[in-house]
């Protein structure tokens, strides 16, 4: 069935704009949604909608936002099927992770419901006498969200949830190949009683949100950017955001490292690389990069990992599957271009690679063994359904090699020693370390987010993500009824530093 959808500013329809159709990747010739793809005025247009409408949003007390945050939890769960349905209908997702997708977003919106009564500020004593310190969390003002498609409805979520919570309005720009997940999820928020304007959707294209965004923050419009997205145009997005003395919340790109210690459980490591390498067809920013394991077991873990990769089900995500086609067109044509990196010195299991025989974008999956630290795709993100295999001798060289890529957003170990865990935990350069565990699957609400050239350090979910969304205002009160100067109007107690026992 083809929807026509368009963007949504301060409650109304924006059709006009370019024509785009978002198609089913698993039978690509049908189109699920077709949209229009607005220009960098509209967008900018949006900002300013939403900039005029988060003022009384703002003021709506944070239990009652807190309440909305509650409906929209409600309505997503009571709408699970449709949704999940929708996300495998567009983006290919096997229906049983699309699920597992919308929960997330239910997860978090029950985490941030409570957050609408906590909120809290601080109570300081101050160096003087008669006189308060307090501090407040102030919504940033308008936050523009950018985001990719290979979770269209939950990693938004991470954003708007908390984003709308604060007091903030947001300009939210999806990824225009789940435009219909995206827009679904929209209807999903305004159907808990958003006022106008405080959630707005817009889709467009890379250069034209870029256009728009420089616009808007020149006009000051935009106070906070999210973005989700590739290393690449993350950096551009935080240049672009520098400029004008912004801050962007960026979520990049993984080259998410396993290591694999002799004394582990191979069979768990086998079963946490499979899912990690190859669930969500290895289109998670968390998807498993490269397995670095030991010498002494890299031959035995190899063996059983093909052996577990032959025997998955890829194909309609309908299905019970490992994995169904890949995101999108795009994606298709760049993963193939990540093949090309597949070198002689390398071994690829267990035998096929590329595409299918079929209509849909589905792949072989792909085992490189033999990677080596210099090789493009040990230093690289290959979002797609390949992972690397090389060997370590030592605990140093391990984390080593799990570092050297630079990028830092999620990673895993293998072991059964907590001296080992411990060790790599604090060797490791990621944000997030799993012991016994794949790389990708973190919770709705542990601080998420990486390092290097997976963000800027910024972190999603849980508490940690209010930072993003207020800023700490301090205030102050003097009551003594004078004028009392800090630092130098403070009483001072003599000690009798020449005192020994
Ligand atoms: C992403 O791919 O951008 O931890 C996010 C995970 C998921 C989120 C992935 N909960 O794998």
């Amino acid at each position: 069935m083809t929807r026509q959808i368009t963007s949504v500013i301060g409650g109304k329809n924006a059709p006009e704009g370019s024509p785009y159709s978002s198609t089913n990747p698993a039978r690509p010739s049908e189109v699920v949604a077709t949209v229009p793809l607005a220009d960098a005025a509209t967008f900018a247009r949006a900002c300013r909608t939403a900039a005029a409408a988060q003022k009384e949003w703002a003021r709506v007390p944070a239990p009652v936002r807190g309440r909305v945050i509650a409906s929209i939890g409600r309505l997503v769960e009571a709408n699970t099927e449709s949704l999940a349905r929708l996300v495998t209908e567009e983006i290919g997702k096997p229906y049983a992770e699309a699920l597992g997708e919308v929960r997330e977003i239910v997860d978090t919106c029950d985490f941030f419901l409570g957050e609408g009564r906590r909120l809290y500020g601080q109570t300081v004593p101050s160096e003087m006498p008669d006189k308060n310190l307090f501090t407040f969390r102030v919504p940033v003002g308008v936050a523009a969200v950018i985001t990719a498609g290979n979770f269209p409805v939950a990693v938004p979520s991470w954003y708007l949830v908390p984003a709308l919570l604060c007091g903030n309005a947001v300009v939210w720009k999806p990824a225009e190949y789940a435009a219909a997940s995206a827009h679904a999820l929209y209807r999903l928020f305004a159907a808990a009683g958003l006022p106008d304007g405080v959630l707005n959707i817009v889709f467009a294209d890379g250069a034209r949100t870029y256009e728009g965004l420089d616009q808007a923050l020149s006009e000051g419009t935009v106070h906070k950017v999210g973005f989700t997205g590739s290393s690449a145009v993350g950096r551009s997005v935080g240049e672009l955001c520098g400029r004008h003395l912004q801050s962007a919340c960026l979520e990049l790109g993984g080259k998410n490292p396993m290591v694999v210690m002799p004394d582990a459980d191979l069979d768990l490591a086998v079963e946490g690389a499979l899912f990690s390498g190859f669930g969500t067809a290895g289109q998670r920013c968390t998807s498993l990069g490269t397995v670095i394991v030991h010498r002494d077991v890299h031959d035995e873990f190899v063996r059983r990992y093909v052996q577990a990769v032959q025997a998955a089900k890829i194909g309609d995500p309908n299905g019970d599957v490992l994995y169904g086609p890949l995101l999108d067109h795009k994606f298709a044509e760049r993963y193939e271009e990540y093949l090309t990196w597949v070198q002689p010195h390398h071994t690829v299991l267990p035998g096929p690679t590329g595409r299918m025989d079929g209509e849909g974008l589905y792949y072989h999956p792909v085992v490189v063994d033999g990677v080596r630290p210099d090789d493009r795709i040990f230093l690289e993100e290959t979002f797609g359904p390949i992972v690397g295999v090389t060997a370590f001798d030592s605990l140093d060289e391990a984390i080593e090699l799990a570092n050297r890529p630079g990028y830092g957003l999620s990673s895993s170990i293998y072991t059964t020693d907590p001296k080992a865990a411990f060790r790599f935990r604090a060797g490791v350069s990621a944000g997030m370390v799993s012991v016994n565990n794949s790389t990708s699957g973190a919770e709705a609400h542990l601080p998420f987010g990486g390092n290097g050239k997976s963000g800027n350090g910024s972190r999603q979910s849980g508490v940690w993500v209010l930072d993003q969304f207020t800023r700490w205002q301090a205030m102050n009160w003097d009551y003594s009824g004078k004028l009392q100067k800090a630092q130098m109007d403070v009483a001072d107690i003599t000690p009798d530093l020449a005192f020994r026992l």
